[in-house]
C-alpha cells in the first residue's frame, strides 16, 4: 500500500472511530446473564481444578458434555434419509407437536384424541415459554398479571415482561427447611385475583429441585380451579427428575384430569441432552376443536414475525426417537442413567461434606430433585468459593449437580465446609 492510501485508510478509520454523533453512544454496558454469564466467567479461569456447577447442562462422570446413544442412532437414520431442508410450518412438524403432547399428556389421552390441543413447535423451552407468553399477553381474558413461584429459573420474569406481562410471586420455598413452603403457597394463592396466570414449574423445580408432593399438588389444583387460574406450567425436565416420564408428568396430567385448561411449555435439551438444539413445544388445551383451531392460528400468526418457523434438525431427532419403539425404549434407559447418576451424585455430596466434618445439615441436597441443588449458600460464601476454589455458581447458592463427578466431589464438598463452616 503506498503511503497516501495508508494515510487515507487511517483516517477513514479514525473517523468512524472517533465519530462523536455515534447512535450508540448512550448504550449502558449491561451485566452478564446470571446463569450464561457463570459459564463465561468460567471458561477465563485458568484453574485446572476449576468446576462448573452454574448452568444446568448434563455431564457425565468425566465432566464431559453427554450425547446420548439414541440421538446418535437417530442422526444416523436421519442422513441416511437424505431429507430436504425446506422451510418447516411456522407451527413445526404436526409430528413432532403430536408426539410431545403425548410425551406430556400420555399415550391415548382424551385431550389429543379429542383434538382439544393447540400445539406448536418451539425454539427449546424459552422460546415455547415466550410463544405461550405472547399469547396470553394478545388473548387472556382476565388479568394479564403472571405469579411466579419465589424463587423461580433466572429468565422466567425476563421472559414475561418482554412479552408485556405484568408479574408478581407467591411463596414458594422456605428457606428454613429448604424445602416446600406448602403452607405458604396455599396462602398466597388463595389471595391471586381471580382469572390471574400462575406459573407452575411441572417437576424438578429450577432453581431449588423441591417438588410438592403428589397430595399437595392435588390441594394446589383445586385451589387453583377455586380461584379460577390459568396454570401455565413449564416442563423443561420430564424424565430428569425421578428418571421416569410417566411419574415426572404427575402434576401436568392431574391437572388436565382436573379439568383445567393449561399452558404448557416443554423441552428436550434436558431429557434427550439437546441443548443446542433447540426442540420444544408450547401447548394450549381448549374445550373444543374449533376453538383448538382458532389457538393455532393465532399462534401462528404471533410466531411468523418472529422468526418466521422453527428450526428442523432437532425436531426430527425427537420425532425419530418417540415414534420408533427401539429408540425410545433406549431413550427411556439413558435418561434414567443419567437422572440415577445425578441421585447418586447428591448422596456422594453429602457424604463428603459429612466426612469434612461440616456440623450442617446438608439433608435437602438429599431430598431435592433434579438437575439442581439449592445449597443454602450465602452470596459471599458463594463469592469465596468462587474466588478460592475456583468453584462456579449462580449467586443464589444454586449449584448445577449434573456438573458433579465422583472425581470432583471431595474437591467440591472441601470447599463447600470451607466457605459454610
Ligand atoms: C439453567 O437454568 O441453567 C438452564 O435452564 C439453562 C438456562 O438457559 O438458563
Amino acid at each position: 500500500m503506498s503511503f497516501k492510501a495508508g494515510l487515507i485508510k487511517y483516517n477513514t478509520f479514525n473517523q468512524v472511530c472517533k465519530r462523536s454523533n455515534s447512535f450508540w453512544a448512550n448504550v449502558a454496558m449491561g451485566p452478564p446473564d446470571a446463569i450464561l454469564g457463570v459459564t463465561e466467567a468460567f471458561k477465563r479461569d485458568t484453574n485446572p481444578k476449576k468446576v462448573n456447577l452454574g448452568v444446568g447442562a448434563y455431564r457425565d462422570d468425566n465432566g464431559k458434555p453427554y450425547v446420548l446413544s439414541c440421538v446418535r442412532k437417530a442422526e444416523k437414520r436421519l442422513l441416511e434419509k437424505s431429507l430436504d431442508k425446506e422451510y418447516l410450518p411456522i407451527s413445526g412438524t404436526a409430528d413432532f407437536c403430536k408426539h410431545s403432547i403425548n410425551l406430556a399428556l400420555g399415550d391415548n389421552n382424551p385431550v389429543v384424541s379429542n383434538g382439544l390441543n393447540a400445539t406448536v413447535q418451539g425454539i427449546s423451552g424459552t422460546g415455547s415459554l415466550r410463544i405461550g407468553a405472547a399469547f396470553l399477553k394478545s388473548f387472556f381474558p382476565g388479568n394479564k398479571t403472571v405469579y411466579i413461584p419465589i424463587p423461580t429459573w433466572g429468565n422466567h420474569t425476563p421472559i414475561f415482561k418482554h412479552s408485556g406481562l405484568d408479574v408478581k410471586t407467591y411463596t414458594f420455598y422456605d428457606p428454613k427447611t429448604c424445602g416446600f413452603d406448602f403452607k405458604g403457597a396455599m396462602d398466597d394463592i388463595s389471595k391471586i385475583p381471580e382469572k390471574s396466570i400462575i406459573l407452575l414449574h411441572a417437576c424438578a423445580h429450577n432453581p431449588t429441585g423441591v417438588d410438592p408432593n403428589p397430595q399437595q399438588w392435588a390441594e394446589l389444583s383445586q385451589l387453583i380451579k377455586k380461584r379460577n387460574l390459568f396454570p401455565y406450567l413449564d416442563m423443561a425436565y420430564q424424565g430428569f427428575a425421578s428418571g421416569n416420564i410417566d411419574k415426572d408428568a404427575f402434576a401436568v396430567r392431574l391437572f388436565v384430569k382436573d379439568g383445567h385448561q393449561i399452558g404448557l411449555a416443554q423441552s428436550f435439551a434436558k431429557n434427550m441432552g439437546l441443548y443446542g438444539e433447540r426442540a420444544g413445544a408450547f401447548t394450549i388445551t381448549t374445550a373444543s376443536k374449533d376453538e383448538a383451531d382458532k389457538v393455532l392460528s393465532q399462534l401462528k400468526i404471533l410466531v411468523r414475525p418472529m422468526y418466521s418457523n422453527p428450526p428442523m434438525n432437532g425436531a426430527r431427532i425427537v420425532t425419530e426417537i418417540l415414534s420408533d419403539k427401539e429408540l425410545r425404549a433406549e431413550w427411556l434407559q439413558e435418561v434414567k442413567v443419567m437422572a440415577d447418576r445425578i441421585i447418586s451424585v447428591r448422596a456422594k455430596l453429602r457424604e463428603n461434606l459429612k466426612k469434612e466434618g461440616s456440623s450442617l445439615n446438608w439433608q435437602h441436597i438429599t431430598d431435592q430433585i433434579g438437575m439442581f441443588c439449592f445449597t443454602g449458600m450465602k452470596p459471599q460464601q458463594v463469592e469465596k468459593i468462587t474466588k478460592d476454589f475456583s468453584v462456579y455458581l449462580t449467586k443464589d447458592g444454586r449449584i448445577s449437580m449434573a456438573g458433579v463427578t465422583s472425581k470432583n466431589v471431595e474437591y467440591l464438598a472441601h470447599a463447600m465446609h470451607t466457605v459454610t463452616k
